[in-house]
């Protein structure tokens, strides 16, 4: 199978490339390493089933031949983490929607009918103030103005778009919202947690949480989020359908501390900072955010294999070593 990732320098998307490239197909990404790095793709430069093009999804030459040699699509790529859409929701406006029409539009003007994941979000649900969520559940968005929300809209605008063109043209499309991952890759420069908290604790510092800490979240290990997404492609009941991808296991974000602490036997205090000196007036939160997963199941029978422990206990272990090669 010929494999395009876009954002595949990235953390979910390199781990799709690693997941194909060892099933034997061939993987084609394009980055233009905004948050992706070359370090996340490095395993599988040589491969000969391998190609990269560092290039920017709203401007790269390259789409309309890559579209037509693909037979699946991960659209992944799309300006991501709190710090930098509140630093530049422009681009967060232009990559999240142009970039996603972009490919849509070329699939469908090639006469194209490849299978075309994309990555939308939990934030979508918004305000909604349920404690788990199911794709049939209400998007609840503040009014206008508040730009801490420009990703979730850009994120709603994107599966709009896929269910435009999934009916109107019959195209081949799963939109996945993706609840927190974790795993391998990730960097916590943008505002993800897990990965700052693994780098604190292995360094003794401060952890630092948000507000009280009883947030909750559900964090699913990245290396079953990409077995979800390849069975979702490959599933034409999935097509254009919307299908929470995650785990149901929840844990506030203190608890998540005092675990990661524990874990790394690490001598760090938890340093609690309000919203506002981390982020300014414009953040507002949300309380919980679990998926419910039932759609996921009856399609593909789906049953995560990572759980949070082993996957915090790997994290800190490659931390540590990666502490060790710089010492
Ligand atoms: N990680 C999560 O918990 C999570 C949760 C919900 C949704 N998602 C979605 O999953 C997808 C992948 O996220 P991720 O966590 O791997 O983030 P990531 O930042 O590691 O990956 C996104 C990739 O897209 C690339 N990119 C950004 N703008 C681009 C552009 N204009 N042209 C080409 N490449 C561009 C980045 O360089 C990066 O490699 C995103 O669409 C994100 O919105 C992720």
């Amino acid at each position: 199978m010929h494999v395009l990732i876009t954002g595949g320098a990235g953390f979910i998307g390199s781990h799709l490339a690693e997941r194909h490239l060892a099933n034997g197909d061939q993987v084609y990404i394009v980055d233009n390493l905004s948050t992706g790095s070359l370090s996340n793709i490095d395993a599988f430069r040589g491969h000969p089933a391998f190609r990269f093009d560092e290039a920017d999804i709203l401007h790269w030459s390259g789409m309309d031949k890559a579209v037509a040699w693909a037979d699946r699509i991960y659209h992944m790529a799309a300006v991501v983490g709190v710090k930098k859409v509140l630093e530049d929701p422009v681009a967060v406006m232009a990559t999240n929607m142009t970039g996603t029409e972009r490919i849509l539009r070329a699939i469908h003007h090639g006469g194209w009918n490849p299978q075309v994941v994309i990555a939308s979000t939990s934030e979508v649900y918004g305000f909604n103030a349920k404690s788990s969520f199911a794709e049939t559940d209400d998007i609840v968005l503040p009014s206008a103005g508040r730009l801490r929300w420009a990703y979730a809209v850009t994120k709603l605008a994107d599966e709009f778009l896929a269910f435009s063109y999934a009916r109107k043209y019959g195209l081949h499309i799963v939109v996945v919202r993706l609840f927190n991952t974790i795993g391998p890759n990730q960097v916590g420069h943008y505002g993800m947690v897990v990965p700052s908290f693994v780098k604190q604790a292995v360094c003794n510092a401060p952890l630092t949480v948000y507000g009280e800490g009883d947030q909750t979240r559900s964090f699913c290990d990245v290396r079953d989020t990409v077995v979800a997404l390849d069975r979702l492609a490959g599933c034409p009941e999935a097509w254009g359908e919307v299908v929470n991808v995650g785990n149901d296991q929840e844990i506030s974000i203190r608890d998540l501390a005092e675990l990661i602490v524990q874990r790394t036997h690490s001598q760090s205090p938890l340093h609690f900072m309000s919203y506002r000196d981390a982020y300014g007036e414009e953040f507002e939160d949300v309380t919980h955010r679990r998926p419910e997963l039932n759609k996921l199941r009856a399609l593909t029978g789906f049953a995560p294999e990572w759980s949070l422990r082993d996957t915090l206990d790997d994290l800190i272990k490659r931390e540590c070593t990666k502490n060790l090669r710089v010492a």
